[in-house]
């Protein structure tokens, strides 16, 4: 079973979603849940960013024991003598250096050629390597860039000693397909790859990220990226719950899984929803208000007959108490009658049917009925003589 190292970029990518402004103390109180998690490595900023952002993951370098933290720095000394500053007291001082490699980045935002943009990167991850032990190099647009120029690019920085690199499908623009291949492609033509972890960094502007870092993991990737909640840039990085628990679930087909303690994914979610101000949608994959919600009747007679009929994760998997069966116009006699019982309600079968037709009355004027709904029609059912 293969493993693979997960990454977290909550406290860095996933800050630099709009309107996300983490003081330190939040991000320290992250950083431990983090941990918790079991998370192999978390960046937790960007040093060179800001005062405040040295500080922060200096603070949280210094305090977190069993994760690995890292820290972003541009491919220029500057930011890297930043990098080291807030990280040299880590157990494990690892830095994240990166650098644009795609024809447009390189032409309108580096104005640099690809020359320019290897020897830059050459030289930055150089310069780390003479203070950190860990040096990980981020081929930024990688997805965007002339596969052949990325291998050229990839060969030199390990090289130059970096022993994880990053393919970043930085605007989400990769099909599952064509990201696994650029994978296929750079373990068969970089000739000094091995040994070396690659590691794949998925957007989700096409609502593709889930399913381009699980084919990252199928071409090779050994460490994938991604946020609590799916948080990041624009419409996010990759949900690492997602990918983490399709790995679980779907052991079968991937034969590979994470390190994390998926039962802490529940309150990470809700920790991150809560200090980061962003909602998580209620329909969300693993961890929304409504992953273990059934509404309609069908579906209730089967998950109260046999759970696995349309539950395919338990809820205690990702450390949600129970599943809940939601009354309202879809639902059936089975749950009706199941709630009723639950409630500690004992009538006759005639009294349930003329209770049910309230309830079904009820259900279709109100979108959600409440056990207090449920209370005031049995209680009225009961007394009826
Ligand atoms: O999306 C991206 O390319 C990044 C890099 C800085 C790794 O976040
Ligand atoms: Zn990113």
């Amino acid at each position: 079973m293969r493993k693979i190292d997960i990454f977290d970029t909550t406290l860095r990518d996933g800050e630099q979603s709009a309107g996300v402004n983490l003081n330190t103390l939040e991000k320290i109180e992250i950083a431990k849940q983090l941990e918790r998690l079991g998370v192999d490595v978390m960046e937790a900023g960007f040093p060179a960013a800001s005062k405040g952002d040295l500080e922060a993951v200096k603070l949280i370098a210094n305090t977190i024991k069993n994760s690995s933290v890292t820290g972003l720095a541009r491919a220029n000394e500057k930011d890297i003598d930043a990098a080291w500053e807030a990280l040299k007291d880590s157990a494990e001082p690892r830095l994240h250096v990166f650098i644009a490699t795609s024809a447009i980045h390189m032409k309108y935002k580096l104005k640099m050629t690809s020359e320019e943009v290897v020897e830059r990167a050459v030289h930055a991850v150089k310069y780390a390597r003479e203070k950190f032990p860990i040096v990980q190099f981020s081929a930024e647009d990688a997805s965007r860039s002339d596969l052949s120029f990325l291998a050229r690019i990839v060969s030199a920085v390990i090289e130059a000693g970096a022993t994880v690199v990053n393919i970043p499908d930085t605007v989400g623009y990769s099909t599952p397909a064509e990201y696994g291949a650029i994978f296929k492609f750079l373990r068969e033509n970089v000739p000094n790859i091995a040994g070396v972890k690659l590691s794949s960094h998925c957007h989700d502007d096409l609502g593709m990220a889930t399913a381009n870092t699980l084919a990252a993991i199928q071409n090779g990737a050994e460490q994938v990226e991604g946020t609590i909640n799916g948080i990041g840039e624009r419409a996010g990085n990759v949900a690492l719950e997602e990918v983490a628990v399709a790995l679980h679930i779907r052991n079968d087909y991937y034969q590979a899984s994470s390190r994390l303690k998926l039962s802490e994914f529940k309150r990470t979610s809700n920790l991150v929803s809560k200090l980061s101000g962003m909602i998580v949608p209620a329909n969300k994959a693993v961890i929304g208000e409504n992953a273990f919600a059934h509404e309609s009747g069908i579906h209730q007679d089967g998950v109260l007959k046999e759970k696995t009929t349309y539950e395919i994760i338990t809820p205690e998997l990702v450390g949600v108490q129970s599943n809940k069966l939601v009354l309202g116009k879809h639902s059936g006699r089975h749950a009706f009658k199941n709630r009723a019982y639950e409630l500690g309600f004992e009538l006759s079968e005639e009294k349930l049917n003329a209770a049910f037709v309230v309830f079904k009355d009820l259900a279709d004027k109100k979108k959600e009925i409440t056990d207090e709904d449920l209370f005031a029609i049995l209680t009225d059912k009961q007394t009826e003589s």
